[in-house]
């Protein structure tokens, strides 16, 4: 992509202003702009600088969010957080007005610093986006205060009543910003282009805790005042992060250390069990920084939320996310703590600039965990890892072309006028990783390494674009040498629906014995005669997902009576059991549909179950409606969403 003049002295005017204003973009683009003038103007930095983001009102050229400061109150009777929201601005020329993202918020009103009144009109609603809030600057505004209180209907935050939670006692809320949630409950400029810092005051009833996604100034809380029912929870980031990165979390909060930077928060109720699940995290973090360099953010801690976390895992920073599904007891699904702390260099360092650069995040995320899982737990268990997600990329991949979605097959796709959240696919994720294991087979590893790692030094604390990190990875690694560009066939796998001929396809020694046992299986074997003993989890998924689609039920009952799946006590292999059942019309399995679809909300596993449950004529549909409409209530606003759709 080339550049005009007129963009480049744009860019060259921002680095002006941020001098003299003294902001720090944080590091990087400093040293950058010293040692490689050409990045910072017309590189790939200012590249990504000028790219539009189809999921946000803002006009950050005009005015954009510095600092986002919070002083929220929670209200577990009204399900509201109430307060304000203090924004930072930074004005690039002189502007009368800035834009701002809301969404199902009450605006109560805005002020300038001191309190005066500010003017202020809200935008039309779209259903995706949320609306405009568009405020009056008076001359030289530099802080705006936005009171409000959120509403029912927003998609970030759920608040569950004591029965939904594990300890049954206390009520629990949580935040979920990705892609475009932050939006109803913060009014900022909701783009992941525009990095903010922020802080905030959370105040809850006495018996609750609050943490976020940031430094934890008071982990005790403070007392209010003349309220002895109410306690402060001060917070700080103080590195720009993207909007969807701002989490806050309140409950019956108890914190157990694993390592001398890592430890666990979870409701009391399951802290021990987390704290036992989780004992490698230190040993991971170590792995994650020899690869890839410095961990930046401080701590990592993992916060396990109640079963209705709606996603496997969120890499909010210093504060990782997890369902408790991953509590399989013998610490088999920690691949997902090494996915989120991956994202800690690539997602929250180096972060997509838009939803349509998402590949950027979970491809890189994807390959750098199952690199971290490589070094702590060995060569076996990462080829397993690699296979699964290889074969689930490349099912998703022939369901997108048979729903008639081809876009969504390319790791850059258009998404104008569509919701992010129906581009979420396996294809970001594994083709993603495949790209770069292409990379890795082609360039070998310590030169893709040392390549990566400059990567998320040149632009840490900065957003990217594809076309950017094309820019970036054509100077770095292929020495612009268009020929071999070619020969890659970067073009093809970047912007091509399917999978490059040069994909290079994972193997696995110890799935392929399984292989020999489903053989034994289906050639009428007794299941008992199978040597499974030493089976792992991938072993027991593979097993699984790969038996043919016409067992008898008598077969079924086999499988059943000689591993008992339906008492699994690992989430992964009891979804692909009931997948499994689900297809054969294995009735005894009902019981453990229903209480696995009811006592947990993951949308991963949700929505597949309920689809293949409507995928069956005469035998499904009435069950799916049946114990939909007992769990729903429990379901976080996003996998009702998803949910929904598939129960049409
Ligand atoms: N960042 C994602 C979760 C996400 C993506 C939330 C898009 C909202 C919109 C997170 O890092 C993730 O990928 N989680 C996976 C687990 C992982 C082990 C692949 C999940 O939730 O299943
Ligand atoms: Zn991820």
């Amino acid at each position: 992509m080339r550049h005009t003049p007129l963009r480049a002295f744009s860019s060259l005017r921002r680095l002006v202003v941020l001098a003299l204003t003294g902001l720090s973009l944080g590091g990087g683009l400093t040293m950058t702009a010293c040692n490689h003038p050409e990045t910072a103007d017309t590189g790939p930095l200012a590249m990504a600088a000028g790219t539009p983001d189809d999921h946000s009102y803002a006009r950050p050229q005009e005015v954009r969010v510095r600092n986002v400061d919070l002083d929220l109150a929670a209200d577990f009777q009204a399900h509201q957080l109430k307060g304000t929201a203090t924004l930072k601005l930074e004005s690039k020329a002189n502007a009368k007005q800035v834009v701002l993202d809301v969404k199902d918020l009450g605006i109560e009103k805005v002020t300038d610093a001191s309190g005066a009144p500010l003017k202020y009109v809200l935008g039309k609603s779209n259903p995706m986006m949320g609306q405009s809030l568009t405020i009056e600057l008076p001359q030289g505004a530099q802080t705006i205060v936005v009171h409000y209180h959120t509403q029912k209907g927003g998609t970030a935050l759920q608040w569950l009543d004591p029965q939904q939670t594990a300890g049954k006692r206390k009520p629990f809320l949580f935040s979920q910003g990705e892609e475009i949630n932050t939006r109803t409950w913060i009014p900022t400029q909701d783009s992941p282009a525009i990095r903010q810092t922020y802080s905030a005051r959370i105040t809850v009833p006495s018996d609750l805790v609050a943490v976020m996604s940031a430094k934890r100034l008071t982990p005790d809380g403070e007392a209010v005042p003349g309220r002895a029912s109410q306690r402060t929870y001060r917070f700080e980031m103080d590195q720009p992060v993207a909007p969807y990165l701002i989490a806050l979390a309140i409950g019956d909060i108890g914190f157990k250390d694993e390592g001398k930077r890592t430890g666990v928060y979870a409701e009391k109720a399951v802290l021990d069990k987390a704290a036992y699940e989780f004992a490698d995290m230190e040993q991971m973090l170590d792995a994650a920084e020899k690869l890839y360099g410095p961990y930046k953010w401080g701590r990592y801690d993992v916060l396990v939320l109640p079963p209705s976390f709606p996603y496997g895992g969120m890499e909010n920073p210093t504060l990782t996310f997890a369902t408790p599904t991953v509590l399989a007891g013998d610490r088999s699904l920690v691949s997902l703590v090494a996915h989120e702390l991956a994202h800690s260099w690539s997602g929250n360092l180096v972060t997509n600039a838009t939803w349509e650069d998402f590949w950027l995040n979970e491809g890189f995320t994807v390959y750098f965990e199952n690199r971290i899982m490589e070094q702590v737990y060995g060569k076996d268990r990462a080829d397993m890892l690699k296979v699964l997600g290889y074969n689930d990329l490349l099912g998703e991949m022939k369901q997108i072309d048979a729903d008639g979605h081809p876009e969504f097959n390319k790791l850059h796709p258009d998404l104008k006028g569509v919701d992010p959240d129906d581009y979420f696919s396996d294809v970001p994720y594994e083709k993603g990783a495949a790209f770069l294991r292409m990379l890795e087979a082609h360039f070998g590893r310590k030169k893709l390494d040392a390549y990566l790692k400059g990567y998320f030094s040149r632009y840490a604390f900065h957003s990217m674009t594809t076309e950017a990190f094309l820019a970036d990875l054509r100077q770095h690694l292929l020495h612009n040498d268009g020929d071999l560009e070619k020969q890659l066939k970067i073009n093809e796998w970047i912007y091509g629906t399917g999978l490059p001929d040069n994909v290079v396809v994972p193997k696995s020694p110890l799935l392929e014995q399984v292989t020999a046992d489903i053989s034994a299986f289906t050639a009428g074997g007794d299941p008992k005669a199978l040597d499974v003993k030493a089976y792992s989890y991938p072993q027991w998924v593979y097993f699984l997902s790969h038996l043919p689609d016409n067992l008898t039920l008598d077969r079924m009952a086999a499988l059943d009576g000689a591993f008992d799946f339906s008492h699994s006590h690992n989430s992964e292999i009891a979804f692909a059991w009931l997948m499994l059942s689900v297809q054969h019309h294995y009735t005894p399995a009902l019981p453990t549909l229903r209480d696995f679809l009811v006592g947990q909300g993951r949308g991963k596993f949700c929505t597949p179950l309920y689809r293949a449950l409507m995928q069956q004529p005469g035998w499904g549909p009435d069950l799916a409606r049946r114990i939909y409409a007992e769990a729903r209530p429990g379901y976080h606003e996003l996998t009702r969403a998803q949910v929904d759709k598939v129960m049409k």
